[in-house]
């Protein structure tokens, strides 16, 4: 049985924002300087494509912590990029490939992309549709990965993309990101309506590189837009604390009888903070405390104990602002009392696995009470069994979640492979460790 989890430790860096600040640091004119880059696979890959298009970047050494670093990214400004000599492996990342065809969408070249075979089963027409219609020019069977990008036939000195007004059928920030990084080099204003706000890195982020970023609040989306060509103007960017990786550590603590600990630096942006919401509404003793103002995001050290949790109902629009944490909020609603409804998941099925299933496996799989209803995931909570040997497909949320799991069981829970674990939170086992948990490496 798992004893008490105590301590504190610092949340790794956050993914999202990682990425922006190294493919925004790429295109600006000038020196970045980024500290505490989250140095997962995603990330390390996504520094690389920007490597292959002729921007230096490197790595300055480590910040407190294992998984981040220091780094500096030496832009291409008005040069542009150049042509790889090699294609691009984007790995298992669907945010460095879809920021990545937009950044790049509005060069001259001739570009090979792939990737692994979790992403290559993923859709890329939801970027790939837009930017075909702002001119450039793909070529994808059944419009995957692996793909690639040719030189549109515009004169010398002309922009190679038009600008759109484009309104995502999904509620994504991979897509309305793609379509503002590609709108960079149109010539006029690019627009996207969201009809479900989704996380803003992009936005905020553009504005910190001198960019100016038009939004318009409709409803509960919003409007918008980038006029270009625009110029970025290279500036120094503090990484937060990945909320999404957060998660795992207060997940752990909820669960186990006793427990208490401390998270350090998680980002609160709001387009990220749904799950601390729904956990709050369940009953969790989560407090956010030191909050405080950091890079342009508002960050805090959550204390977090050990709680008598219920299930809740939790409605379809949360699920932007909680995307990626549905894994493990229904590993937690397996150890509350009652049942826990999450509606509209349809986007779960087409993350680095299908993550519903994936989800519902792992907990049936060990004995937890779980239905997927059209497109909603239903958990009863209650004792946790375990046993089982969690078939991860590929998965790093699937895999940490079900390690988590493991902690509350009374039966050991093992999982398939740990090794997509390192794409989002290479310093994952090691910050496990230090909180006491006995996670066994095979
Ligand atoms: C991300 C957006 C989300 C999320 C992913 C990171 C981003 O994807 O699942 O892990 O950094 O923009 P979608 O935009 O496809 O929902």
């Amino acid at each position: 049985m798992q004893i008490s989890l105590s301590g504190s430790v610092s949340a790794p860096g956050d993914k999202s924002i990682s990425h922006r600040a190294l493919i925004l640091g790429a295109l600006a004119e000038g020196t970045t300087k980024i500290t505490g880059l989250l140095e997962g696979d995603d990330i390390l890959h996504t520094a690389n494509a920007m490597r292959s298009f002729g921007v230096r970047v490197t790595r300055q050494g480590a910040v407190e912590g294992a998984g981040a670093g220091a780094w500096q990214v030496e832009g291409c400004g008005a040069r542009g990029f150049s042509a790889p000599d090699a294609p691009i492996n984007f790995g298992n990342a669907g945010t460095g490939a879809r920021l990545i065809l937009g950044a790049a969408a509005g060069f001259n070249l001739d570009v090979s992309y792939c990737g692994d075979e979790s992403l290559s089963s993923r859709p890329m027409s939801r970027v790939l549709t837009p930017l075909r219609e702002m001119g450039a020019i793909f070529m994808a069977r059944g419009d995957k990965l692996p793909l690639s990008q040719k030189p549109s036939a515009v004169p010398e000195g002309k922009n190679a993309l038009s600008p759109i007004s484009f309104t995502p059928p999904h509620a994504s920030a991979q897509v309305k990101s793609c379509i503002l990084l590609a709108g960079l080099q149109a010539c006029g204003t690019t627009i996207v309506h969201e009809k479900r706000l989704t996380r803003d890195h992009t936005e905020n982020m553009l504005e910190a590189f001198g960019v100016q970023v038009n939004r318009e609040t409709i409803g509960s989306g919003q409007k918008v837009s980038i006029n270009g060509p625009a110029h970025l103007c290279s500036t120094t960017i503090n990484v937060p604390g990945d909320p999404s990786s957060a998660a795992f550590l207060i997940a752990g603590a909820l669960i186990v009888p006793g427990s208490d600990i401390t998270v350090k630096n998680v980002m609160m942006n709001p387009t990220r903070t749904g799950l601390f919401n729904v956990l709050t509404q369940m009953g969790a003793y989560l407090r956010a405390d030191n909050v405080r103002r950091s890079g342009g995001e508002t960050i805090a050290d959550f204390h977090v104990k050990h709680s008598n949790l219920f299930g809740v109902i939790v409605p379809p629009e949360r699920a932007a602002s909680m995307i990626d944490e549905y894994p493990i909020l229904a590993v937690i609603s397996a150890f509350a009392k009652g049942k826990t409804v999450m509606k509209g998941l349809d986007e779960l099925r087409v993350k680095e696995s299908d993550r519903l299933f994936g989800t519902y496996q792992l907990l049936t799989d060990n004995g937890v009470d779980a239905q997927i209803d059209g497109d909603d995931l239903i958990v009863r909570g209650g004792i946790v069994a375990g046993g089982g040997v969690v078939k991860t497909h590929h998965d790093h949320r699937i895999a940490m979640s079900a390690l988590i799991l493991g902690l509350g069981a009374q039966q050991k829970i093992s999982i398939d492979d740990e090794s997509m674990i390192a794409t989002s939170f290479p310093n994952f086992f090691d910050l496990m460790a230090s909180l006491g948990a006995n996670i066994e490496r095979l």
